[in-house]
């Protein structure tokens, strides 16, 4: 994105402005390419309230998170020069373009859903923590402060031994040397990995559980868009959204192949597949399903299927099928009708093999109905 390289341009030139090595002429330069990306933000802000159309429209994209990121992009040099007298130190409010790495950022919407989902938990850890904080440092102050003065000789000096053990950073400048102060040091680490993992398992969780409600909502969409299943009720399609996959097929993809065994059927939610038949290839739309014949007749199957546009499919095996076909008969019942339909329409279409077929089929054509 280019509004992200630009921001990485300025700072990328903030940060090198700052290094004492660098020349009058460097920093001159660098100076110069942090003004210009500053007055770049400027412009860019500019022309999008320009382009968007109302004021209305304009207000809420300054309200929206998008809006606020470009506006303190834009701000952030004129402001730093106001408030502070240092121009060179006045660049350093460049920092804030750093937000521009989030900006379009979707992943950063799921975090901050996982993290409002998880809350109650992550709360919990951390009431956990602060209580193990408190007693740790107490505890580290009455076991330590005879012992180490200067270090232990207050429990808010003990209180950063007690954050550097708790989070296993372990800097190693202030050691317990009393048996009870080791001890102590021993269970703080202890905990502290424990309440680590802890937060970990519960955001890992929480994200998969996020991804998972995310997938179903995703497949109830293209769900709805089948006309087979638009008649059913609520709890049937969250039955069926939890059964099928969906596939996204490239133009020219080979989905079934005449002759192998099956153990999938297909629906179109979105693009075409031919069925290759003779004397023509069958199109099948959006809405339309295949691959049920090898499921419902055990047979392999009996025609190859192309995807002649790129598609999206929703699969379904063999297994769910059955299940389904149990819960919802007259579902299934539909689709063994056009299975039977499609296989007697093949049959008729082949050429006749054995004389005695030859004659039955002239008998069948010659009765004509009143
Ligand atoms: P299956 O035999 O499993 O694999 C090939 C699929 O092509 C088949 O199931 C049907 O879904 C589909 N198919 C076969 N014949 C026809 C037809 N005449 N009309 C539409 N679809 C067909």
């Amino acid at each position: 994105m280019p509004s992200n390289g630009l921001a990485t341009i300025g700072l990328l030139a903030m940060i090198l402005n700052t290094a004492p090595a660098a020349t009058t002429a460097q920093r001159l330069l660098l100076s110069s390419t942090v003004i210009a990306v500053s007055a770049a933000m400027i412009a860019m802000l500019a022309f999008h309230l320009w382009t968007v159309p109302g004021w209305r429209k304009r207000a809420r994209y300054v309200a929206s998170a998008e809006g606020m990121i470009d506006l303190a992009s834009a701000c952030a040099l004129p402001f730093g020069w106001l408030i502070v007298p240092d121009p060179q130190d006045a660049q350093l409010f460049a920092l804030v373009w750093a937000l521009r790495y989030i900006r379009h950022a979707s992943g950063l919407a799921l975090f901050w859903r996982v993290m409002h989902r998880s809350r109650t938990a992550l709360l919990s850890i951390l009431s956990l923590f602060i209580a193990i904080f408190f007693v740790a440092s107490s505890l580290a102050y009455i076991f330590e402060r005879h012992a180490q003065p200067d270090a232990f000789g207050s429990i808010p000096r003990a209180m950063w031994w007690a954050i550097v053990t708790m989070t296993t950073t372990g800097y190693g400048d202030m050691l317990p040397v009393t048996i009870w102060g080791r001890l102590l040091a021993g269970w703080v680490m202890v905990g502290g990995v424990v309440m680590f993992a802890l937060q970990a398992g519960i955001i890992a969780t929480a994200f998969a559980a996020e991804l998972q409600r995310r997938h179903f909502l995703h497949i109830w969409d293209l769900v709805t868009r089948v006309p087979l299943f638009q008649k059913l009720g609520a709890a049937t399609i969250a039955d069926i959204v939890r059964r099928l996959e969906m596939r996204d097929v490239g133009k020219g993809a080979i989905i079934v192949r005449k002759g192998e065994p099956g153990d999938t059927m297909y629906f179109v939610v979105s693009g075409e597949a031919a069925v290759q038949l003779d004397p023509a290839p069958i199109v099948l739309n959006p809405g339309s399903f295949f691959g049920e014949m090898a499921l419902l007749f055990g047979a392999p199957r009996s025609a190859t299927v192309v995807a002649t546009k790129p598609s999206v499919l929703l699969v379904l095996d063999v297994a769910d099928l059955r299940e389904l076909a149990a819960r919802r008969p007259e579902l299934v019942d539909l689709i063994e009708a056009e299975a039977r339909r499609r296989r007697d329409a093949n049959a008729a279409s082949q050429p006749p093999s054995t004389p005695s077929e030859r004659t039955l089929r002239a008998l069948a054509a010659a009765q004509v109905p009143d």
